[in-house]
């Protein structure tokens, strides 16, 4: 038997090359190793964005994303997670049975709160609603970065409340996958994020690319002095597009010295480049097939809701609503 892997991907901004390295290019990748199945959290983004044009492009902009990225239909499901809206009613079971001491211990609560985030009610019981995704789906693999592991747990956590309180297995436990690019740094060397202003997008090009990439922070080291490639964001950001043989070539000429910031930051747009030429070009047919994308997404959401239908049946009648 297949395993089932799941993973929701907030629409809350353009994506950008740490998004891309450190969790779609493992989803892409898993579309080959088991029954996939990847939704857009459209309900969750709420919680962050609330301008319904705003979050109908960007839902319909990581759709075209993901297709453009090398999301097969054939081999993985994709949907909006409002087209399943029973996992809102599985969130609501789970609720029931969910301590407020485990939502009071998610960091991800604390570090949006911390960030200024308006504290509501749907910001705290986030955790309730992700659980009901990865349950209902009755999944076993959910491919996911570090900063998601604790929502990992405590779905795994609700699993076990709901399965001990009603004394049967309505819920199969799941476990997070880490990706193997941890962290990728941003212009400025701190994590890459939409939040922090320091991203490189996916599907920048040109000029505005250029910018970015020239723009990259770095130290004030002369040309003529040997610099440490591992702690240079250049290099690192160098590494995920290169063959062993270039990066090892890079480091080289660092660490030899008269090899200056500005020369790197050209090979890593030229590499850009090269990398994501093909998927732009792929993105640009979709966006110009918006009616192709619309069937992938609602034929997913019929898959998916089958699915989502048959374990909720068995919640509610665990908990005698039926
Ligand atoms: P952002 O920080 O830009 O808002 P999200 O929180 O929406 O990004 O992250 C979406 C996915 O991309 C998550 O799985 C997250 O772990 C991964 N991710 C985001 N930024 C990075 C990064 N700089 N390095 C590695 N993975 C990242
Ligand atoms: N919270 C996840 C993030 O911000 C998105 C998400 C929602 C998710 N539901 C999920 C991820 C279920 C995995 C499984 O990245």
């Amino acid at each position: 038997m297949q395993k089932r892997i799941l993973s929701g991907i907030q629409p809350s901004g353009k994506l950008h090359i740490g998004n891309y390295f450190g969790a779609i290019h493992q989803h892409i990748a898993l579309q080959d190793q088991g029954e996939a199945f990847y939704f857009i959290a459209n309900y969750h983004a709420l919680t962050t964005l609330q301008d319904a044009a705003k979050l109908r492009e960007l839902t319909l902009d990581v759709a075209i994303d993901y297709l453009a990225l090398g999301l097969s239909p054939e081999k993985a499901i994709l949907f909006r997670q409002s087209d399943v809206p029973e996992v809102t009613e599985l969130a609501w079971l789970l609720s029931t049975v969910t301590g407020m001491g485990l939502l009071e211990r998610a960091h991800s609560y604390k570090d949006k709160i911390a960030k200024n985030i308006a504290a509501k009610v749907g910001l705290f019981t986030y955790p309730v609603l992700m659980a009901a995704d990865i349950l209902i789906y009755q999944s076993e693999i959910v491919p996911v970065g570090a900063d998601q592991v604790q929502h990992i747990e405590m779905t795994q956590d609700m699993a076990g409340y709901f399965n001990t309180t009603y004394n049967q297995v309505v819920f199969k436990r799941p476990e997070a996958q880490l990706n193997e690019t941890a962290r990728v740094p941003g212009t400025d060397g701190q994590k890459m994020s939409k939040s922090y202003g320091n991203t490189i997008e996916i599907f920048a090009e040109g000029n505005a690319l250029k910018k970015v990439v020239m723009g990259i922070i770095t130290d004030s080291t002369p040309v003529e002095a040997p610099k440490n490639p591992d702690t240079n964001v250049v290099f690192q950001l160098y590494t995920l597009f290169a063959t062993a043989e270039e990066k090892q070539e890079m480091r080289e000429r660092f660490l030899a010295g008269g090899y200056g910031y500005g020369e790197a930051k050209k090979s890593l747009l030229k590499k850009i480049d090269e990398y994501f030429a093909p998927i732009r070009l792929k993105r640009k047919e979709l966006v110009n097939d918006k009616a192709y994308v619309e069937e992938v997404l609602s034929k997913g959401a019929i898959k998916a809701r089958e699915e989502a239908t048959k374990t909720l049946k068995a919640a509610r009648l665990a908990c005698g609503i039926d």
